[in-house]
């Protein structure tokens, strides 16, 4: 029986192995607390890679609440069995989608998983997955510092860069102060920190508002010495079109959101 299982887990080993050589950057998106933006800078970072032509795979890690197929509108897809792994959701020719979500019988469904069946996910996520050759994988994570992204950095081994989300207010600090320990304890390199909602420009009358403050996330890279990526404003849009399924930078592709992700996206390739 054990010899049995530490086969079927060297087999699982030797297909992971296989499917990282066909992976050249694995990006993973993170931040210290909940709802900052992650998922939409993931999604958006992975559209925007795609649009500069490159192989992009977005992987959902966030279990507990997978978001990504909504915000792409690809929720009612599901991944195809093949018998030789399963197909990811194509949402571009050069953008594949994998989220437990697309796994789901209904939207509603909870998942109420410990650390270990997590971590079997994480690893069925890269090696069961017929995710073919990538110039980028990108990882959506949960929130904080848990099961997820220590699975993440586990099975991926390599990881290009981290991208840390923090909005704008001094807190920020704290939150990407932990972040920043937790990304070096598993020895993942931090590729810098993404200041989101920061700063409004009402669209009345053009004057710009800080409604989080601005510049806690500057000011935290400084201080804990990690490269800034830059500053992502607030935007009502956004919410609309995270809610319709459109990725905001396929819909406005001259606005300032979009100019701010290709400039991380230049960051990205220096990785
Ligand atoms: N720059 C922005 N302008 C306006 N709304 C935004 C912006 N960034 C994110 N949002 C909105 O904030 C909400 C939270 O964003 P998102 O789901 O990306 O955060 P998250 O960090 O992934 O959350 P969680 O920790 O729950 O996974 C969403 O409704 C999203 O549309
Ligand atoms: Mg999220």
């Amino acid at each position: 029986m054990a010899t049995q299982r530490t086969q079927k887990q060297q087999q699982q080993q030797e297909r992971i192995d296989k499917q990282l050589q066909q992976i050249q950057h694995v990006i993973v998106v993170i931040s210290g607390k909940g709802g900052v933006g992650k998922s939409t800078v993931a999604v958006n970072l992975a559209v925007t890679l795609s649009r500069k032509n490159y192989k992009v795979g977005l992987m959902d890690a966030d279990i507990h609440g997978p978001n990504i197929p909504k915000m792409l509108g690809i929720e009612r897809s599901q991944l195809m069995n093949t018998g030789n792994g399963a197909k990811p959701v194509m949402y571009y020719p050069n953008l594949k989608v994998v989220s437990i979500a697309l796994m789901l019988q209904s939207t509603d469904d909870a998942v109420i998983w410990r650390g270990p069946l997590k971590h079997r996910l994480i690893e069925q996520f890269v090696g069961d997955i017929r995710w073919g050759d990538l110039d980028y994988l990108v990882i959506d994570l949960p929130p904080g510092t848990g099961d997820e992204p220590l699975s993440v950095a586990h099975v991926l081994k390599r990881i290009d860069g981290a991208i840390i989300v923090t909005t704008p207010q001094d807190v920020a600090l704290l939150d990407s102060r932990k972040t920043v320990t937790f990304a070096e304890k598993l020895g993942i390199p931090v590729g810098g920190i993404v200041e989101n909602m920061s700063g409004f420009v009402c669209p009345h009358c053009g004057k710009r508002t800080d409604i989080f403050k601005t510049g806690g996330g500057e000011k935290a890279a400084q201080e804990l010495d990690v490269p800034f990526l830059g500053r992502i404003p607030l935007d009502p849009n956004m919410v609309t079109v995270c809610d319709s399924g459109d990725p905001y930078v396929e819909k406005y592709p001259t606005s300032e959101m979009a100019q701010a992700f290709l400039r991380i996206v230049e960051q990205c390739e220096q990785w």
